[in-house]
């Protein structure tokens, strides 16, 4: 007997999952570094511009193909069309491999909260701090356990259980940390050693005025590109994740407004995260702050930024990395749930089955991670970075090389093979039209595997747009 596959009870619970998915550590580490490093409001509009085109194409394909065929992605493809199963297994490799070193780094912000709530922040201002404790032998593997455990009980509790009710109560809270943190960035004021005074306002401005100084076609295109990276990140999409996701939606549940939602939240929350980081780091840093993104931004800048704000700074700390945390688990679950629900489908599996399997390779996979700071310490040379660990490399791996072969293969089987009125049937299914239709069809066909193979070009190193 076919046992009754888990859905969402409602699209709303749907829409806080999918923006929980998307909402994770890119849109904190990266977005607000790359708005402030491509010229501010410039990169802001060509991020808007981009998410309302390309990013909507790309997510309405991956959402209708989950909801269309009703399955994990590692079976969704060969669903769609026979002979393209291949496709479903790199869709599902993407987050079997990011799994492991996102748990690590969701152990990383796990021991920061753990500190800022001991009211030791200060302690993580010193230098040398983080890196001796990566490097440490047995606590980031603990930590790590401990956000592994979290995200794999929500998974076993299953879809309705679990994932899309702690999405329901995760997502607000984290929408008024990210508002309450902002506005907060907003006020502050620092005097530098040399006397200049710096303020939050003069760092939003850094953020939101479009700064054309010195911009040159090659600028541009390079503006673009990073642009166009972030957002392919951001939204989850070529990870597996919009698929099984779109698997558990109703069939009654109008697409075209979910996706419009989703993409709303993950944008707002991003620009948020700006307003958040830029101001703070810029006034306490000055210029030279801006320059870090990444774990070196998190980890290392900004424990310093919150020392230099005093007393408050330690209060900040908390609610700030309490906020990481969330983006992270929901992230995490999301990533989690694409390979567990891949299993169930393909091997007709149970989902406690499933979740200890996926459970165990994640574990596995995260404790070598973890090892390669130390006991396995190497350093590799990837063609975009020098002297790189274990964890960089299954990041290029996944980011740089499969995530947009799968989304480069998607668009030429939905705008070539099986044609993308596949995709707005789908959509239209429930009734009403697809907003946009015109416009999806050139950048199913055209537009996105186009920028998509720069892209890919660009992330192997084959070309540097400098
Ligand atoms: N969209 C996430 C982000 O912006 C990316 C992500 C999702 C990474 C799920 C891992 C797991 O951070």
């Amino acid at each position: 007997m076919e046992h009754k596959r888990s859905s969402f009870g409602g699209t709303l619970g749907f829409v806080l999952a999918a923006a929980g998915s998307a909402v994770g550590l890119g849109n904190i580490w990266r977005f607000p570094y790359l708005a402030a490093k491509d010229g501010g409001g410039l990169f802001i509009i060509i991020y808007l511009v981009l998410a309302l085109t390309f990013g909507f194409s790309l997510l309405t394909t991956e959402v209708a193909i989950g909801r269309k065929s009703k399955q994990g992605p590692l079976t969704a493809y060969s669903k769609i069309k026979k002979g393209w199963g291949f496709l479903g297994v790199l869709g599902c490799l993407v987050p079997a491999i990011i799994m492991p070193y996102y748990c690590v780094i969701g152990g990383w912000v796990v021991k920061y909260l753990f500190v800022f709530l001991k009211g030791e922040g200060v302690s993580a201002a010193n230098d040398g701090y983080f890196t001796s404790f990566i490097t440490g032998e047995y606590e980031p593997i603990v930590m790590m356990a401990v956000f592994f455990f979290i995200v794999a009980f929500v998974i076993f509790l299953g879809v309705n259980k679990g994932i899309e009710s702690m999405s329901k109560v995760i997502m607000p809270i984290l929408i008024v940390l990210v508002i309450g943190i902002a506005a907060f960035s907003l006020t502050i004021k620092y005097e530098a050693d040399d006397g200049t005074v710096r303020t939050g306002l003069q760092g939003l401005k850094i953020l939101l005025v479009p700064n054309l100084e010195g911009i040159t076609a090659g600028k541009f295109l390079n503006v673009l590109v990073d642009a166009m990276g972030q957002l392919f990140f951001s939204l989850s999409v070529a990870m597996g994740i919009m698929i099984a996701y779109g698997s558990y939606v109703s069939d009654k549940a109008n697409l075209s407004k979910s996706i419009n939602q989703i993409e709303i939240f993950d944008t707002v929350v991003a620009v948020l995260a700006g307003v958040m980081i830029i101001p703070a780091v810029f006034t306490f840093m000055g210029q030279e702050g801006l320059d870090s993104s990444g774990p070196g931004l998190m980890f290392i800048s900004l424990p310093k930024v919150f020392a230099a704000m005093g007393k408050a700074g330690n209060v900040i700390g908390c609610l700030f990395f309490a906020m990481v945390l969330f983006a992270a688990l929901t992230s995490a679950i999301s990533i989690m749930e694409a390979v567990v629900s891949s299993f169930i489908d393909a091997f007709k599996m149970s989902r406690l089955k499933a979740t200890v399997l996926e459970g165990v390779i994640a574990l596995a996979g995260a404790v070598v991670v973890c090892l390669g700071y130390n006991k396995l310490y190497f350093e590799a040379k990837l063609p975009t970075a020098d002297g790189v660990q274990i964890l960089d490399i299954l990041d290029y791996i996944s980011n740089n090389i499969l995530m947009p072969i799968v989304a480069i293969a998607t668009c030429i089987l939905i705008g070539w093979v099986v044609k993308p009125k596949t995709v707005i049937d789908e959509v239209e299914k429930s009734g009403g039209v697809m907003s946009r239709k015109k416009l999806y069809v050139v950048m199913i066909k055209y537009v996105a595997p186009v920028l998509l193979f720069i892209l890919f070009l660009k992330s192997v190193g084959i070309i540097n747009l400098g």
